[in-house]
């Protein structure tokens, strides 16, 4: 029998326990693919398992991604692109086929735990002018009831992540949808209630401060700022909380302000545009996720964060569209041969980030201008070879763009060499390009080589002993110098 204070105190601690598990958000990722140099599907789930991440948004229902997550735990998203929103809102029978080829295929004892999909990527984007508006509802209807026929409505959870631009507001409090919006806002959080799903929402602080120079800079970050908004009784220190606060506001004027809020992505770019740097991606992200962790919550929303919270990005991807900006291509917290950028704690047991393992590079050789030949008729390779390849560091506030004239010609000469897997011909450019085997890379500037997602048969399996061989090394050693 407890002494009954010692009762108490253990009453007290479970309790205590359990709501912070109520209230705990989980920080998960971001996989896109959108790469010239893909890694193995396998090695980025073992980085994921690595680094402890428990959740992964994917953005399509990729097979080779998903027979990778077999038996791996891991909580998946998995997305319907935009362009497909017309097929799925035309017919049952195609969601359907979905859901079984997509989901039902993978939910199987060792098989892949999807817990939601995304239906749609910021369909009401205001740059896509309500072009898919009208589609969003119709294949929500229809996916819906093909899980339920597949017994899967109950733990699956359809979802639709919007963009923040969504809603708007000068003051968190005021928060509403855009008029436009409002009708299929409505329609879309009575439907996600009934199904138990949370609002997946996408907020950028980094977007802001880029596409507007009166932001004050401090603001966007975690760390206090001479900026802060006050907001009636509120006092508003970061970006983000008042953002996600609109949002609150924005849901409680259509009568579900308790709506559970899941931030779909969420991130600091690292390279490609001033105020994209390692320094502030590291500050932001680590922000984040020590505030996340911290259950402060927000001041509409005390003491509950965000559900859960999928960090943009895990891995830069180097074919993404620039139309954004050149820092499209660096939202990773690993560059795109899953290195870590730098020091970053996810609060899930590792104090810093592990790299990927067994990555499959190809050779270490690199393509360079030639230093002999003259380069008066450089520029229209260059132009052809970073329309088509990644040159996206070069540009103003790039890491690379300080290595002057020449090393700009290398970077293009060798970012497309890398993209053509390293053919011979590919580093010609009429004779200006060359092969070197030393590494050209300038100070931050890297100069990449690519990987494959091919299993090469020059790969070596084992790149260091076993553990017990090492041991069994050291037992003979000592035996060995103690008898000899
Ligand atoms: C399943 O998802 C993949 C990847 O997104 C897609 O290409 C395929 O068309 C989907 N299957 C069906 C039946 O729509
Ligand atoms: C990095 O970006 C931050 C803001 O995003 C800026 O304040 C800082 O000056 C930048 N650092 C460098 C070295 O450019
Ligand atoms: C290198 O290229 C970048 C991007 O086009 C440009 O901003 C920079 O001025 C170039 N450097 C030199 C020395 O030409």
């Amino acid at each position: 029998m407890l002494e009954p204070r010692c009762t108490a105190a253990l009453l007290f601690l479970v309790a205590l326990w359990s709501s912070a598990l109520v209230a705990e958000s989980a920080i998960g990722v971001n996989w896109g693919a959108v790469s010239f140099h893909r890694l193995k599907p396998s090695t980025v789930v073992d980085l994921l398992k690595d680094n402890k991440i428990q959740k992964v948004k994917i953005f399509d229902a990729d097979p080779d991604v998903l027979t990778a997550l077999m038996g791996s735990r891991i909580q998946v998203m998995v997305g319907i692109p935009n362009e497909m929103l017309a097929v799925m809102s035309s017919s049952t029978d195609i969601s359907d086929l979905w859901v079984r080829q997509n989901v039902s295929r993978y939910m199987v004892k060792g098989g892949v735990d999807i817990r939601y999909v995304a239906v749609g990527n910021e369909p009401f984007l205001a740059s896509y002018s309500g072009q898919f508006q009208s589609l969003v509802m119709p294949a929500l209807l229809n996916l819906q009831q093909s899980l339920a026929k597949a017994n899967l409505a109950g733990y699956v959870k359809l979802v639709v992540p919007c963009n923040a631009d969504a809603y708007e507001s000068s003051l968190p409090s005021q928060g509403a949808f855009r008029p436009e919006l409002t009708q299929i806002m409505t329609q879309l959080v009575s439907f996600l209630n009934s199904n138990g799903s949370p609002f997946v929402v996408n907020i950028y602080p980094f977007l802001s401060l880029y596409g507007n120079s009166d932001f004050p800079q401090d603001y966007a970050f975690f760390e206090g700022t001479s900026h802060s908004v006050t907001d009636g009784p509120n006092v508003y220190t970061n970006a983000f909380d008042g953002n996600f606060d609109t949002l609150v506001a924005a849901l409680t004027k259509l009568g579900y302000g308790q709506m559970p809020i899941v931030i779909g992505e969420i991130g600091w770019p690292s390279d490609g545009a001033i105020g994209a740097n390692l320094t502030a991606a590291r500050v932001f992200n680590q922000g984040l996720i020590n505030h996340a962790l911290s259950n402060k919550g927000t001041p509409l929303r005390p003491g509950i964060p965000p559900m859960d919270i999928f960090l943009f990005s895990l891995l830069d991807e180097g074919a993404k569209s620039v139309l954004p900006g050149n820092f499209e291509r660096h939202w990773g917290i690993f560059s795109f041969d899953g290195q870590a950028k730098y020091a970053l704690n996810l609060g899930l047991g590792n104090k810093l980030l592990k790299n990927a393992k067994n990555v499959q590079y190809l050779p270490s050789r690199w393509c360079i201008a030639n230093p002999s030949s003259n380069m008066n008729t450089v520029a229209n390779h260059i132009q052809i070879a970073c329309s088509i390849a990644d040159c996206t560091t070069l540009n103003y506030g790039g890491s690379c763009n300080e290595i002057g004239a020449k090393g700009n010609v290398s970077y293009a000469f060798n970012s497309y060499y890398q993209l053509k897997m390293q053919d011979e011909r590919s580093c010609d450019f009429d004779g200006l390009g060359m092969v070197t085997f030393r590494d050209p890379s300038v100070g931050d500037c890297r100069f990449l080589v690519g990987v494959t997602d091919k299993t090469s048969a020059s790969s070596s399996r084992y790149h260091g002993y076993h553990w017990w061989v090492k041991v069994l090394f050291f037992i003979i050693q000592g035996i060995c110098s103690f008898v000899f």
